[in-house]
């Protein structure tokens, strides 16, 4: 096995090279720069599971602190604005925060699980401060000091309703209202569309630019394959590259499985990737595609979205949506709710008008398959 593997097959890691996503790199950079003013400044990421929306947020951070920002990463679940009213107090290291010496809070029996709690977010759970004000405070501050505040909220889509609201309102106000320098980046799935961006409490993350994270382009998946073999000393034939970008098909989860399963079923040193190594990767990516994010995803499929899965799977190949009609004995316009649904989950894609085809190769014969688990 070749030492020193650069790819990182896990949710949340950021991947050896970021490939594809310059374009929205540099429209939320140059916002940072630019100021309140800027489109960006309020921005939402949006993409099906395993797009790269953590880490791209990981770099927008990253950039951010290089420029002397303060940055507030959080994730939407829970008591959203008790944390960020901690986070921001903790920044300010105003008299509240300063006498709050982080605190443990809980640890597991087997160790892990250990979680740090402000002392300062017991005050703020108490109601007696609100965000607003403490982000004004730190806002104005940064703002004298030619900086400013960039806070990230990943998984909205998993966000209590109410707490949301409130950081949309304050967020408006200081953003829009006040001018200061506190930006925002959050992400979510793309079922935040039909929830949280319906409600019209929340009409503010409504306004904020919307960034698709799409699949990558072919040349964006060549470079995310490519570059961190080369920058590790590797090399990978050029019909074992064509064959790599092929099977992962832009899925960015699925780039990072089959290049880190194709690194580790090289023997060479330095490390030559050739055909026989990535069919071995790709079949094992495959199979924990399959575990990770397909039998996921088949788990919280409704009946009807299954049986339109199955009715796709008849086919070798795409599936025009007028024969999934007849196969199902369903109208055009029945067929197009779960086409959509199917879609935004990242199930399936559109391959053209009238056409549809899985996200993913290896769903077909997963489908297929009589020994699928569930
Ligand atoms: N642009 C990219 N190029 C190459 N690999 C990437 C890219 N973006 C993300 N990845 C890799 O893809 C995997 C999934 O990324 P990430 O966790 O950011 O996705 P996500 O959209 O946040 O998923 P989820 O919806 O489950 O939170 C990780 O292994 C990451 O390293
Ligand atoms: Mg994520």
């Amino acid at each position: 096995m070749a030492n020193g593997n650069p790819f990182k097959p896990s949710f949340g890691a950021s991947p050896p090279v970021l490939a594809g996503r310059s374009e929205i790199l540099d429209a939320l950079e140059e916002a940072l720069d630019s100021g309140t003013g800027h489109p960006d400044f309020t921005s939402l990421l949006i993409g099906v599971r395993g797009s790269g929306k953590t880490a791209t947020l990981n770099a927008v951070q990253e950039h951010a602190q290089n420029k002397g920002w303060l940055v507030i990463a959080e994730t939407a679940h829970g008591n959203l604005c008790d944390r960020l009213i901690a986070g921001t107090m903790e920044l300010s290291g105003d008299a509240h925060a300063s006498s709050g010496r982080p605190r443990l809070t809980g640890v597991s029996a087997l160790g892990v699980g250990v979680e740090f709690e402000r002392a300062s977010s017991a005050v703020a759970t108490a109601g007696e401060i609100r965000l607003r004000p403490v982000l004004t405070t730190l806002g104005s501050r940064l703002a004298s000091e030619r900086r400013g505040l960039l806070i990230t909220i990943d998984e909205l889509q998993g966000g209590e309703p109410p707490q949301l609201r409130e950081f949309a309102t304050t967020l408006q106000h200081v953003t829009r209202r006040e001018e200061l320098p506190i930006a925002f980046v959050g992400a979510g799935l793309p079922s935040i569309e039909d929830t949280m961006l319906q409600d019209s409490a929340i009409t503010f993350l409504q306004r904020c630019s919307h960034h698709e994270i799409t699949d990558l382009s072919n040349a964006a998946t060549v470079t995310a394959f490519a570059e961190p073999i080369a920058a590790n000393g590797g090399h990978i034939n050029e019909d074992a590259l064509q064959r790599v970008v092929k099977a992962s098909n832009g899925y960015p989860f699925m780039v990072q499985l089959i290049g880190f399963h194709s690194w580790r079923a090289t023997a060479s040193d330095p490390p030559h990737l050739q055909i026989e190594e990535v069919s071995s990767g790709i079949a094992e990516a495959e199979r924990r595609l399959q575990q990770l994010v397909l039998a996921p995803m088949w788990r919280a499929m409704s009946e009807m979205d299954r049986q339109f899965a199955l009715a796709m799977a008849i086919d070798e190949g795409e599936t025009l949506t007028a024969d999934l009609s007849k196969r199902l004995g369903r109208s055009s316009s029945y067929v197009s709710i779960y086409r959509s649904r199917l879609m935004r989950s990242g199930f399936i894609h559109s391959t053209g008008h009238g056409r549809v085809d899985f996200a993913h190769q290896t769903t077909r014969s997963w489908l297929r398959s009589p020994n699928r688990t569930p």
